[in-house]
């Protein structure tokens, strides 16, 4: 049996505490956990405590002293590049969280230190691995819809995500946040180039709590091909609402349409109020993919070419919520 490969954690937060936590617990068979580092050195301590691996403030020093295969990148949306450039020259391969990066200049950056360095690097849209949209994806392959033509998707998280967990929620926007997961599930389903964006949004609740940003983004999308896409990312459901997430993704062919709803994940719970908890867990799944990738083996990953393009359309897309305009790409 292969040795199992020692993974870095950088960022020790809510993305990086989960996958550290799950690999530590032996949930993604061929990954070790070999350290954490985060440059809040007490939260780099507490996780490393927490997981039994060690603790750093900073990268060169980690993999000086590690050694690691590959690196889990999950900082903050605008802070991607300074980790990805540092792990890319020191030769480690890279798991970057979404999205790739908040400016076209550190996408096109950030592609080129891998390119340069050779390693080994794809992008976290982990909707890629959800079951139902992964069932989906072999649907498209098998021709079965015939030409994709439309899509509608939206991707909208309870106020508790930008209020309660996430610190830095006023410096991105549930487009950053959330739409980009559906602009890669059209990419990836479609393989659609976008040509022109138009996105609206409002402002008002999370402002009244400090948080200066959208509640949320609505954004029209015409692809190269003539077909187009409407996306929704909402940040402000209630509290009350019952599932981690709303998610629906719609796609209309020539030949056939697919709906996928990730909101209700098979399992209801009544106890002191009703639940719909997440219950398909497809992290573990990604993360083993990222494993094959490495070996050259499974289906291609999310690249930092497809990472880019999203970040290409996003840059656009907040262009257009600015200033009302129609963007072209
Ligand atoms: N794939 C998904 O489904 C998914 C879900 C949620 C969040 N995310 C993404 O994961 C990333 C992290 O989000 P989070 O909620 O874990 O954030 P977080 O704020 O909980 O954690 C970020 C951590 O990074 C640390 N950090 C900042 N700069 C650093 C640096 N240069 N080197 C080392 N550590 C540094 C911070 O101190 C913090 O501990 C974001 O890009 C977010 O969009 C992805």
């Amino acid at each position: 049996m292969a040795a199992a490969r020692r993974m870095l954690v950088v960022g020790a937060g809510t993305m990086g505490g989960m996958y550290a936590r799950m690999v530590a617990a032996g949930r993604v068979p061929g990954a070790e956990l070999a350290g954490v580092v985060d440059i809040d050195g007490a939260r780099a301590l507490e996780l490393a405590n927490a997981t039994g691996c060690r603790a750093f403030g900073d990268i060169e020093t980690a993999v000086r002293e590690l050694r690691p295969d590959f690196a889990y990148v999950a900082t903050p949306d605008g802070l991607h590049r300074a980790p990805v450039e540092s792990l890319a020259g020191l030769g480690v391969a890279i798991l970057v969280e979404k999205p790739l990066a908040t400016t076209n200049e550190d996408a096109a950056a950030m592609l080129e230190a891998v390119r340069r360095a050779g390693v080994h690097a794809e992008v976290n849209y982990t909707y890629r691995w959800f079951p139902p949209l992964a069932e989906a994806m072999r649907t498209v392959d098998s021709g079965e819809l015939g030409e994709l033509r439309t899509f509608n998707a939206y991707l909208n998280y309870p106020v508790a995500s930008p209020r309660e967990r996430l610190h830095w929620s006023g410096g991105t926007t549930p487009a950053w946040f959330l739409m980009s997961h559906l602009l890669d599930l059209v990419l990836w389903l479609g393989r659609k180039r976008a040509m022109t964006v138009y996105a609206s949004g409002g402002r008002g609740e999370l402002a009244g709590h400090g948080i200066e940003t959208y509640d949320w983004v609505h954004a029209v999308v015409r692809y190269a091909d003539g077909a187009d896409g409407v996306f929704e990312a909402c940040w402000i459901l209630p509290d009350s609402w019952p599932a981690p997430a709303e998610f629906r993704l719609k796609a209309i062919g020539t030949q056939g349409v697919l709906e996928v709803d990730g909101t209700a994940q098979g399992l209801m719970v009544a106890g002191e109020r009703v639940r719909l908890p997440g219950a398909l867990q497809w992290a573990p799944a990604r993360l083993q993919a990222f494993l094959r990738g490495m070996a050259g083996e499974g289906r291609p990953g999310v690249s930092f070419e497809d990472g880019a393009e999203v970040t290409r359309v996003l840059v656009a897309l907040h262009r257009s919520l600015e200033h009302g305009t129609v963007e072209r790409l």
